[in-house]
């Protein structure tokens, strides 16, 4: 099991944040995590990564649980992120490379000095993610899509068992997305991937592979199990209280809003 959750709640100055979360991952499987804004996707991630604890319930994330000792550091070493946050910490004129290899030490900047070994991971992850032709390009000059595969490649210098991609495609045009969810599919397909929890707002980017969707809202796990079964007109028409309708293309849904 890759991640259990049993009755997870979190409350913060007496805001009840999130309730009764139930959720199992298990090796092997790659998921989405879909919900409104504010329907507390980033708080659930900062206790998958143990910076919130749960106010009441178990968490066991790799098989470490939550509870009676601090496991943080410890966990944070086996979990890549990508998220707004840390696209927001990385350093302007550190070139994509040294960002990468920042990932094998788990720093923002680069401080220690990389082994071969470490250069040529960072290189074939580069390459792995279509970054090759930028590598010694500027950070700060990167387009965004050219920064999230970056942010992608620096997660996976630490090989992590799981990889958390927060709203990945935020600002990306049409072209860029589109490119970026072919190499995210190209990763979840490989037989060493790590476990995907893929968190978006928008339907149309839930990819084939992540054949496993759970749905937030307002704090509680309104559905979660099968894509398919969870991805479905009726669910989602109940889910936003308006009557919406699911097309499917290519194994991709998209969402459509009932006249
Ligand atoms: N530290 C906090 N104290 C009080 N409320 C918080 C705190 N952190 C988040 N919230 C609230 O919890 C809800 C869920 O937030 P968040 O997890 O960021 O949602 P999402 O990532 O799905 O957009 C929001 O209503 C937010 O305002
Ligand atoms: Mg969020």
């Amino acid at each position: 099991m890759v991640l259990d959750l049993e009755n997870v709640t979190l409350k913060r100055d007496d805001v009840q944040i999130l309730q009764n979360i139930n959720w199992q991952i298990e090796q092997g499987e790659h998921w989405v995590l879909y919900g409104l804004n504010g329907s507390g996707k980033t708080a659930l991630l900062d206790i998958i990564n143990a910076y919130n604890f749960p106010t009441s319930g178990k968490a066991t994330v790799l098989g470490l649980t939550f509870g009676k000792v601090y496991l943080g550091e410890e966990l944070r070493k086996r979990i890549g992120f990508v998220s707004a946050s840390l696209q927001g910490k990385i350093y302007q004129t550190d070139n994509a490379f040294e960002v990468v290899l920042s990932g094998a030490f788990a720093s923002i900047g680069l401080y220690q000095t990389p082994t071969d070994e470490m250069r040529e991971k960072a290189s074939g992850l580069l390459e792995e993610l279509g970054c090759i032709g930028y590598a010694n390009r500027e950070y700060g000059t990167l387009s965004q899509g050219e920064r999230q595969r970056v942010l992608i490649a620096r997660a996976l210098m630490a090989d992590p068992s799981i990889l958390i991609l927060d709203e990945p495609t935020n600002g990306l045009d049409f072209i860029a997305r589109e490119q970026l969810l072919d190499s995210i599919e190209k990763l979840a397909n490989k037989a060493n991937s790590p476990t995907i929890i893929y968190v978006t707002h928008h339907i149309e980017e839930i990819l084939p592979v992540f054949s496993k969707t759970m749905l937030l809202k307002s704090g509680e796990v309104y559905a979660s199990g099968q894509t398919n079964q969870i991805i479905t007109s009726e669910i989602l028409t109940n889910y936003f209280n308006i009557p919406v309708h699911v097309r499917w293309e290519n194994d991709r849904p998209y969402l459509v809003k009932n006249k």
